[in-house]
């Protein structure tokens, strides 16, 4: 067997990066007013989040705004200390400190980010931008050639062709699609297993957003890549994606093949998603959520006891007022944190 075979053998399989329990509280300073207005508060912004980022996979990371979906990326990337829980790379799990384990856990898991704008110095071209990724990661070769070599065959990985009419050219010259291109292959200069590519395509022309999403989907069969793929728009979920997790209010409440999730969602919130954003325009999915008279996604400083989505949730029962519901498995992988789902359909699936 082929190195590239085995790799592939393995696809979809092997758990590149873990998290358990994962856990961030904001602290919210607020100044002035009686004691008991100044004391410590907290924004809940993920709460035991659990999740698997397989080789070869794209998982998809769903849910509003302000749902903590960025929270969970900057987490994985471990530019903020977890407040509880734990993350695992390669089944080994990481430590808080920023010492050498925390490069070495840097140039595999590679964050990008929404807006390549801001995320690529406008002083700088493009060579200098992958010259310095390869350089800090230590993979700029001996000497001038061997650098010149990898400045193309990153370019020409993320299809900016021929590579020297990129190389030295600023942000400012480039398309979004092709600086989100450069972002990404700076990302890729650290030879990475992991992306986590926190709404990669959002702030690009929709007519451009297919050739990215579609270059990522290259990366992951070529480079064998677990992709975490955040987004809004969950019809993109269901064509970019293997698995699609929804999140809301700082909890994951559904996950599952991407397929069974778009097409038979169990959790009401995710029924709710789906309901109200048949396509990724942005106006078609406001009127619709008003119509659905479904509210504000709530305060993570003081979240809903039970499940978070009770007030919002049309089929609500008591308990769901005061027990947060644990994970029920569903068929085929699927599973939903629902109360609808204990009983006869679900097994509780344990945590
Ligand atoms: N550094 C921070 N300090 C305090 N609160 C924060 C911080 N970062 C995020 N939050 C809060 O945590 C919650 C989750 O934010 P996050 O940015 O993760 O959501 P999101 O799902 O990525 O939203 P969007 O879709 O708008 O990008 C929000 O209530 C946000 O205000
Ligand atoms: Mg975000």
């Amino acid at each position: 067997m082929t190195t590239e075979q085995s790799a592939a053998a393995h696809t979809g399989t092997d758990v590149v990066l873990e998290a358990r329990g994962v856990t961030k509280h904001f602290p919210v300073r607020r100044t002035g007013g009686d004691v008991l207005a100044r004391r410590r508060r907290t924004v809940h912004a993920v709460d035991d989040v659990s999740l698997k980022l397989r080789r070869g996979t794209v998982t998809a990371l769903v849910g509003e705004s302000g749902s903590g979906k960025s929270t969970v990326a900057r987490l994985l990337a471990r530019l903020y200390p977890l407040t509880a829980g734990e993350i695992q790379l390669g089944g080994e799990a990481v430590g808080a400190g920023r010492g050498r384990s925390f490069r070495t856990y840097v140039k595999q898991v590679q964050l990008i980010f929404q807006d390549p704008f801001a995320s690529l110095n406008p002083v700088h071209t493009v060579r200098y931008h992958l010259t310095r990724a390869l350089k800090i990661h230590g993979r700029a070769g001996d000497g001038d050639a061997d650098l010149q070599k990898s400045l193309a065959a990153l370019l020409e990985r993320v299809q900016l062709t021929p590579p020297h009419q990129f190389l030295d050219k600023f942000p400012h010259e480039l398309s979004g699609g092709q600086r989100q291109r450069v972002a990404i292959a700076r990302a890729l200069g650290a030879d990475p297993q992991v992306l986590l590519a926190d709404e990669p395509v959002s702030m690009l022309d929709v007519s451009i957003r297919l050739g990215v999403l579609n270059l990522l989907r290259d990366l992951k069969e070529r480079l064998h890549l677990a992709i975490l793929y955040i987004t809004h728009d969950i019809a993109s979920a269901r064509y970019f994606a293997d698995t699609t997790l929804v999140m809301y209010a700082g909890r994951i409440v559904e996950g599952g093949d991407s397929e069974t999730v778009t097409q038979h969602p169990a959790h009401p919130y995710t029924q709710l998603l789906i309901a109200s954003a048949p396509d990724p325009d942005r106006v078609a999915d406001e009127e619709a959520q008003e119509e659905a008279g479904s509210g504000e996604p709530p305060s993570l400083i003081t979240p809903p006891d039970g499940c978070r989505f009770h007030p919002r949730c049309p089929k609500a029962m008591e308990r769901c007022r005061t027990e947060p519901p644990p994970r029920f498995d569903l068929a085929d992988g699927q599973w939903a944190a629902c109360w609808l789902y204990d009983g006869a359909e679900g097994q509780e699936a344990g945590k």
